[in-house]
């Protein structure tokens, strides 16, 4: 099911947010007005991803603590793919954004 976690003008495009979902921080992009949304926590150590640099043109965020890469839109590292973390469905509704939750 889907969940409301923002309204569209928390998240201005080339920004990115927390929010708690069911116990979970999960991470919002707006990369040229399209979202994604990761688990904020790095598999390698725990860095906040949500604090990382993201490349648009790769759809790209980068762990902040020790470089760590992974897609926004499938939580894979293009480096290695057995590096992942966990990725959710983000629906627009309205003016509000949307996850999908188990
Ligand atoms: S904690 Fe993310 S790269 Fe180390």
């Amino acid at each position: 099911m889907f969940v409301k976690v923002a309204k569209l003008a928390d998240l201005p495009a080339g920004e990115s947010m927390t929010v708690e979902v069911g116990g979970t921080c999960v991470a919002l992009f707006n990369i040229n007005g399209q979202f994604y949304a990761l688990n904020n926590v790095c598999p390698h150590r725990g860095g906040p991803l949500s604090e990382g640099f993201v490349d648009p043109r790769n759809l790209t965020v980068q762990c902040p603590w020790h470089g760590w890469i992974f897609r926004c839109d499938t939580g894979v590292s293009p480096v290695n793919a057995m590096a992942k973390v966990q990725k959710f469905e983000v629906k627009v509704e309205g003016d509000e954004l949307h996850l999908e939750v188990d």
